[in-house]
């Protein structure tokens, strides 16, 4: 089979080569599943670059989330021929390929009715958004919700999932069309935050003063500190990623003082220390979906040769919501 591999660690466009690999074969308790769409992640830069948590052995082939169908289903696997699902392909063998080998227990069955490259996307971004805003945020109907970077894979996701669980969602963004795209998918205000010049002031005033009692942080630095002016009594922050490039530092007598929690959110190791989670969460999210409470924001379906330059503009903030690739003959 063809499928995309890191040989050396750096930009995607340098890295990424279309290599001819033998195809993989499940072992007891996997399924092999042939792709027909796979979902692009920031996380997926950041392994090309060698900057994730997860550093696979070279060569690797990165993607993170994929939806297919299953053509061999390994002994006591419990899968069928046929069969849909999604799921993580781990590592070193990713999702960039045409053809992925789950484990049974990271393979999630897919409604008849749901497109592939919806599908795809339901995984990471969801279930992060899921997990993070009602396990560790505790996020209850009425709250405030501010969701910074809501134009992005787990932004976009965690405006739906906010406004799914009852929640007054404000958005960040940058620039006009970005937020355009946070109203488009119903935040009840959204704001510029490169245009703002006092992002913290605003929030405050949209909340009468209070503050946002739960702030969805996935870019970090100046804006993790701007959060910290505007975050509510027993308010939590939470921390999703660094895509600014910045960690900030938690100054403890700020917490105390302001009486907040800053929550730490690495939903990937769910998988392997609480699967349950990942199954109550994707039963849930199945829910929402079928009550069309949630729908995976996917602005761009493109072919799988175009990994290098979709990954690129994904990196430098030039995509909105989910960028999905369809290998050849895959229709999502
Ligand atoms: N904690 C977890 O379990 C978990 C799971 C999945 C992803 N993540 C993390 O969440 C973050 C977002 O991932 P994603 O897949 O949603 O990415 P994405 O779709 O690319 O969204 C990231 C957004 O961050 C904003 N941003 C601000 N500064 C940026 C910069 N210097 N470079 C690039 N983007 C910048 C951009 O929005 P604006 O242009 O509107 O500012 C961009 O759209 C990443 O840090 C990722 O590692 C964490």
């Amino acid at each position: 089979m063809k499928a995309w591999q890191v040989h050396e660690l750096g930009a995607p466009a340098e890295v990424l080569r279309w290599d001819e690999v033998p195809d993989p074969r499940p072992g007891p308790g996997e399924v092999l599943v042939r792709i027909e769409a796979v979902a692009l992640n920031f996380p997926d830069v950041l392994l090309c670059a060698g900057l994730y948590q997860e550093r696979p052995p070279l060569p690797f082939t990165p993607g993170l989330e994929i939806a297919g169908t299953v053509v061999e289903a390994g002994e006591g696997a419990g899968f069928a021929e046929g069969d849909r699902v999604l799921g993580g392909p781990p590592l070193p063998r990713g999702g960039l390929a045409e053809l992925a080998v789950l484990p049974a227990g990271g393979a999630w069955r897919v409604p008849d009715d749901m497109p592939a490259a919806d599908a795809a996307a339901l995984l990471i971004t969801y279930q992060t958004a899921y997990v993070g805003l009602h396990r560790r945020a505790g996020l209850r109907p009425g709250e405030t919700l501010l969701v910074h970077a809501g134009a992005g894979g787990v932004g976009s996701a965690a405006i739906q999932v906010g406004l799914a669980s009852g929640a007054h969602v404000i958005a960040t963004a940058g620039g006009p069309d970005k937020v355009q795209v946070c109203r488009d998918l119903g935040a009840h205000e959204a704001l510029d935050y490169r245009a703002e010049p006092d992002v913290a002031k605003r929030v405050r005033e949209l909340t009468g003063g209070r503050g946002a009692d739960v702030i969805w942080d996935p870019v970090g630095g100046d804006v993790f500190d701007a959060s910290r002016k505007c975050v509510a009594f027993e308010g939590r922050l939470v921390v999703v990623g660094f895509a600014g490039g910045r960690i900030a530092e938690v100054p403890a007598g700020h917490v105390l003082v302001k009486n907040y929690s800053v929550v730490g959110l690495h939903w990937g190791l769910y998988r392997t220390a609480k699967p349950a989670v990942v199954a109550e969460a994707h039963e849930a999210l199945l829910r929402m979906y079928a009550e069309g409470a949630i729908r995976p924001l996917v602005s761009e379906r493109l072919p799988l040769s175009a990994a290098p330059d979709a990954l690129t503009r994904l990196a430098t903030r030039r995509t909105v919501g989910k960028v999905v690739l369809l290998p050849a003959g895959a229709s999502a």
